[in-house]
């Protein structure tokens, strides 16, 4: 089959199922296949896509119809300056993260250790490292299955300086470590919101990456409190937090006496990222 003719027919049954970038999707999952940037595919519709690929095609069309995510199917994800895998058992990088790393990298002034908790994949780990490969990296997560995930990246990307341990946020660190910088995007979903989360994110991503307790605060409230005795002088903090979480995350760290608090917002002017400075 022509590829123009595929791609118009996977658009047409993607659209169907309710997927609103289907085109555009239709395009990432057939360039993938044959190996091409999706940009291009489009310009060699003439060509015939390979008869032997069809079936993977379809199988991996029809999981998207049953409301898979895209990345879990394609199996990875550009994050940053970063590719990564992922699949089942690991929250899916969102674009609005990659924001919290250029705000990372911006008050990183201070000699020292990082660690990234509640690290997923790894994404912010590894964007980090990426952009300082000589830094000390560490990354913890409770969760076995998305951690697995970032053991993979990590040896993918030979980050050799991100180190991933497994528990509670600072609990598997070397003790009495102390940090330059930590960063944290941890599940700040209330119940209230879950219930209401699009069913591709909520049947499939875990719910672990996304609910917390105490309105979506819980996690974000025990950062807070350890997060300060675990920074070196003039180190900080830097959170994701929920788009209406803005105030009452001001509330906390400053109940934390950090010398300096700010909520700042994502470029499409929600409040999104927490800072606090030891
Ligand atoms: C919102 S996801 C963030 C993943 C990744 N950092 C990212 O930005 O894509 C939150 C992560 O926190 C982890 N998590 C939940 N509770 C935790 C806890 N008490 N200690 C450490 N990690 C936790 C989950 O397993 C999940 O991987």
């Amino acid at each position: 089959m022509r590829i123009e003719s595929l791609l118009s027919e996977i658009t047409l049954e993607l659209s169907s199922a309710g997927i609103s970038n289907a085109r555009q999707e239709a395009c990432w999952l057939v360039s993938q296949l044959l190996g091409d940037d999706p940009i291009g595919v489009p310009c060699c519709g003439g060509a015939e896509f390979p008869s032997a690929l069809e079936a993977t095609l379809r199988e991996r069309v029809s999981r998207r119809k049953s409301g898979e995510p895209l990345q879990y199917i394609m199996g990875e994800v550009d994050f940053h300056c970063v590719n990564l895998l992922v699949g089942p058992g690991v929250l899916i990088p969102r674009p609005e993260t990659e924001q919290l790393v250029e705000l990372a990298l911006s008050h990183l002034a201070l000699d020292g250790p990082i660690v990234d908790l509640c690290t997923g994949s790894g994404a912010i780990a590894l964007a980090l490292s990426a952009s300082r490969p000589a830094r000390t990296i560490f990354g913890t997560d409770i969760s076995a299955d998305a951690l697995s995930w970032a053991f993979r990246n990590r040896d993918r990307l030979n980050a050799s300086n991100v180190t991933f341990l497994q528990g509670d946020l600072f609990q598997p660190l070397p003790p009495g470590l102390l940090f330059a910088l930590i960063t944290a995007n941890p599940p700040y979903v209330s119940q209230d919101e879950y219930d209401q989360l699009d069913p591709t994110v909520k049947d499939h991503e875990p719910i672990m990456a996304l609910l917390a307790q105490d309105n979506g605060l819980q996690i974000i409230r025990a950062i807070a409190k350890e997060a300060k005795t675990r920074l070196l002088p003039d180190g900080w903090l830097v959170m994701e937090i929920g788009e209406t979480q803005g105030e009452k995350v001001r509330q906390i760290l400053l109940a934390e006496n950090y010398s300096l608090v700010d909520i700042k917002k994502d470029y499409s002017g929600r409040d999104r990222f927490a800072f606090a400075k030891h």
